[in-house]
C-alpha cells in the first residue's frame, strides 16, 4: 500500500528525479502473437513515445532508456539491422515531440559504433535539443556497464601515466567523472519490464542505491497505469543509503556522498 504524502512532502518529492528503464520483452510480445520479433520492436517504439510523454507530464527530470546493449550486437544481423532502421524512424518521428516539449535528447554508449545513417540524424537532434530544459531523455545505445567502467579505468590510467593524477588521489568522484553519465544524477528508480529480474549490464556503477522495480508486463504493453504502479511503490519505500530508519528520519546526511574535497593535487 502507498503511504500518503506527509503535509511537507508533495507528490513531486516522492517522484524519482531520475528514472531508468530496461525496456525488455519486445521479442516475446511478438512471438506470443505469432508475429516476427521486429513487430515487437516496432510496438516497443510506441511505448517509448507513450512513457516519455507521461514522464514529461509528471515532471520527472531525467529518463534513461536502455534501447540497445553492447551485447545486442551479437543478435542475428537481420534483427540488428531492423533495430537500427527503427532507431532512425524513432529519431525522425519523435523530432517534433522532443523539440516542442522542451526535452533534451542525449545518448550514452559507444555511439560511434552505430551506422552513420542513424548516427547522423541522432547527433543532429541531440545538438538541436541541447539547450532544452524540460527533461533529459537519455538513450543507452550500444551501451554496456562493464565496457563503460573499462573505459573509465583506461581514462584514469592514462591520466596517471601522464603524471596528471596520483594513484592515491583516485576516488569515487574520479571514477564517476570517467563515465558516460557525468551530466546525470544516479538513477533513483530502475524499472525492468517483462518479468526478468536482472540488470543485464546496465548502469552497473550508477545503480548502486537505485530502487528496483520488476514489472511482468512486456515492454510494448507498458502503459501509464503500469508506470503509475511502479511510481506509487517507489514513493512508499524508505531509502536508507546504509543508515538506520531513525537516522533517516532525523535527516542524517548520506554517507555515500563524497564530502567536499581539496582540489586534486598533481603528482
Ligand atoms: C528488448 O526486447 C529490446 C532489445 C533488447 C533491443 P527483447 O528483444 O530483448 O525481447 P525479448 O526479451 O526477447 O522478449
Ligand atoms: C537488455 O535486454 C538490453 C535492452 C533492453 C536493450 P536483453 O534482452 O538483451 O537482456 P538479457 O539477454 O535478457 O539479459
Ligand atoms: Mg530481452
Amino acid at each position: 500500500m502507498t503511504a500518503p504524502p506527509t503535509p511537507t512532502q508533495t507528490l513531486a518529492d516522492r517522484l524519482p528525479r531520475h528514472l531508468a528503464i530496461i525496456m525488455d520483452g519486445n521479442g516475446r510480445w511478438a512471438e506470443e502473437r505469432g508475429l516476427p520479433r521486429v513487430a515487437g520492436h516496432r510496438a516497443g517504439a510506441d511505448a517509448v513515445d507513450r512513457i516519455t510523454t507521461a514522464c514529461r507530464e509528471l515532471g520527472i527530470g531525467y529518463l534513461t532508456l536502455y534501447a540497445f546493449s553492447e551485447q545486442n550486437w551479437a543478435r542475428p544481423p537481420e534483427e540488428v539491422g531492423a533495430l537500427m532502421q527503427l532507431l532512425l524512424e524513432y529519431v525522425q518521428k519523435e523530432r517534433a515531440q522532443i523539440l516542442d516539449n522542451n526535452i533534451r535528447l542525449s545518448a550514452i554508449g559507444e555511439i560511434d559504433r552505430l551506422p552513420l545513417f542513424v548516427r547522423g540524424p541522432l547527433r543532429e537532434l541531440m545538438d538541436r535539443s541541447a539547450a532544452n530544459t524540460g527533461m533529459v531523455l537519455t538513450l543507452a545505445l550500444s551501451y554496456g556497464g562493464r565496457e563503460e567502467l573499462v573505459r573509465a579505468a583506461r581514462h584514469i590510467a592514462r591520466r596517471v601515466e601522464r603524471g596528471e593524477l596520483r594513484a592515491d588521489a583516485v576516488d569515487a568522484d574520479t571514477v564517476a567523472a570517467g563515465l558516460y553519465t557525468t551530466d546525470l544524477p544516479d538513477p533513483d528508480l530502475l524499472i525492468r519490464t517483462s518479468g526478468e529480474e536482472r540488470v543485464s549490464n546496465f548502469l552497473l556503477w550508477q545503480l548502486a542505491y537505485a530502487e528496483l522495480h520488476f514489472s511482468p508486463v512486456r515492454w510494448p504493453d507498458f502503459d501509464r497505469a503500469e508506470l503509475a504502479r511502479a511510481l506509487a511503490q517507489y514513493g512508499a519505500r524508505e531509502r536508507r543509503f546504509g543508515l538506520t530508519s531513525a537516522q533517516v528520519a532525523a535527516g542524517t546526511p548520506r554517507a555515500d556522498r563524497a564530502a567536499p574535497k581539496e582540489t586534486a593535487r598533481p603528482c
